[in-house]
């Protein structure tokens, strides 16, 4: 097996060739004059098993098409296999035809794409629907980023609460909430497709007097849904609020917005960097979920 560092890996592939004993090679990319990417592997793979690393934050497209590209010289050079380690993997949101909007499921789309590139099984960190995984045509390993940031977590809290801000962190919340030894409420939400806009539709009758609650969610993207959150336990008599998320994506001024809404700490893994969080290193898990396949 040969681990390949694509251009955002956030120096996750070194780690993980390393956790696997297999080995690592390096890639190159470059822009043409245009805005065109130009990529290589930086060594031999023929007869090789490659699993290409390569997280897909922002600019999301840029980085979907490096990983298309690094999957044909692959290919091209003839890799005996091709996986994927997506740590985020993008346009996991719009996973069904919504009412109205006349839009694609783009997770069928990419997930297909990865396909006709060449690419046969996929890992990935806390996906946001992990159903909408069975698009793709291959083995999927899911990494769980609750456990390893509930460990940070439980460092820094000694009265927890555990919040989900909505039906859809649910499940997240209850393993987060388990690795505490802690309970947990969700708040369910209802997010205006046109403003962006997150108000809260029904409230948990949760007791958050003296509680630090931990809002806890798949990511954070313009710091909204955190926010709401965050203001309502600390209206319900939480004495802190801190979140944890495993995808940092932190657009238009998120931080600022959760910030201003009470939050005091945030936690979220090297799935996306993030300078102004606790980051916690997922390097481990993603090797432990390949391996556990392998056996
Ligand atoms: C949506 O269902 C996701 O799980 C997140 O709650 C959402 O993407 C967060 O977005 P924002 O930070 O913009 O509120």
């Amino acid at each position: 097996m040969l681990v390949v560092d694509g251009p955002l890996s956030n120096g996750i592939g070194k780690p993980v060739a390393s956790k696997l004993d297999c080995g690592f090679v390096e890639s190159r990319h470059a822009l043409f004059p245009d805005g065109e990417s130009e990529v290589g592997i930086v060594g031999p793979v023929e007869g090789e098993d490659v699993l290409i690393v390569q997280s897909t934050y922002p600019m999301q497209d840029k980085r979907l098409i490096e990983l298309l590209l690094l999957a044909d010289c692959a290919k091209k050079h003839g890799a005996k296999s091709i996986g994927a380690i997506i740590p985020y993997l993008a346009y996991m949101r719009q996973d069904r035809l919504f009412e109205g909007k006349g839009n694609a499921i783009s997770i069928n789309t990419v997930l297909e794409m990865l396909s006709f590139a060449g690419i046969t099984s996929l890992v990935t960190v806390a996906p946001h629907n992990a159903e909408s995984l069975s698009y793709f045509k291959g083995p999927v390993a899911i990494v769980e980023a609750a456990v390893p940031l509930a460990k940070e977590v439980k460092k820094d809290v000694s009265s927890p609460f555990v919040l989900a801000p909505d039906e859809g962190a649910m499940d997240l919340a209850g393993r987060f909430a388990r690795a505490l030894g802690c309970d947990y409420a969700y708040i369910e939400k209802r997010r205006d497709r046109q403003t962006g806009e997150v108000n809260i539709l029904k409230a948990p009758k949760a007791d958050f007097k003296g509680k630090e609650v931990i809002v806890v969610d798949d990511m954070i993207s313009t710091g909204g849904t955190i926010a709401q959150a965050a203001r309502f336990a600390l209206s319900g008599g939480a004495s802190r609020v801190i979140t944890a998320a495993a995808h940092l994506l932190m657009v238009s001024n998120a931080y600022d917005r959760i910030k201003e809404a009470g939050i005091d700490a945030i936690y979220g893994t090297n799935t996306i960097p993030y300078g102004r969080a606790h980051m916690v290193d997922i390097s481990n898990s993603i090797a432990a979920a390949i391996s556990n396949k392998v056996k």
